[in-house]
């Protein structure tokens, strides 16, 4: 296991499309699953995409801590993930990033989404998720994509670093 550099805003990694994932079962993927978890821990996010630590591969993970939402979800490891909006709704939510360090904006997001993929036993994961769990998936599928959430910002007037905007809002998780 290892703590790995995460990739900052800028860096070509995190603007490239990631390659799909051939066999979720490989070792290395179990490897690198493992090194981003501790990267993800020592880091203090709820959330981690391949390309951030610099593996443009389509592999995120993530979780939901209890003090976030209704419902906790456990620490969830997805390959070559795929979203579908159940509704066109959409609803603004403040997001941090590990790659945007200090940062913090609302975006808006789905507020319903299916995902699905794989995990590391090969076996394919399907979820609902809605309201802040869906906008965790989101972001962290977005960087397989390449974008980064200042991308779908609409509101620059609620974008800056978090000690700023912690004086009169409340501010967000990075993923
Ligand atoms: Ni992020």
């Amino acid at each position: 296991m290892a703590i790995l550099k995460i990739a900052r805003m800028g860096h070509p990694v995190l603007r490239g499309i990631a390659q799909p994932i051939a066999d979720p079962t490989a070792p290395d993927v179990r490897r690198l699953v493992q090194d981003m978890v501790e990267t993800l821990a020592d880091a203090g996010g709820v959330g981690l995409a391949a390309p951030q630590v610099h593996v443009p591969l389509r592999l995120v993970i993530f979780f939901v801590p209890a003090q976030r939402a209704a419902e906790e979800v456990p620490l969830t490891v997805l390959i070559n993930p795929v979203i579908e909006p159940l509704s066109d709704q959409m609803e603004e939510g403040g997001e941090g990033c590990l790659s945007l360090p200090g940062l913090v904006g609302v975006v808006p997001r789905f507020s319903a989404i299916r995902y699905s993929g794989f995990g590391l036993d090969g076996k394919p994961i399907e979820r609902e998720a809605y309201g802040y769990h869906a906008r965790v998936a989101q972001h962290e599928c977005d960087h397989l994509d390449g974008i980064l959430y200042p991308a779908r910002i609409q509101d620059f007037s609620r974008f800056g670093y978090a000690e700023e905007m912690r004086r009169e809002s409340a501010t967000e998780d990075a993923g």
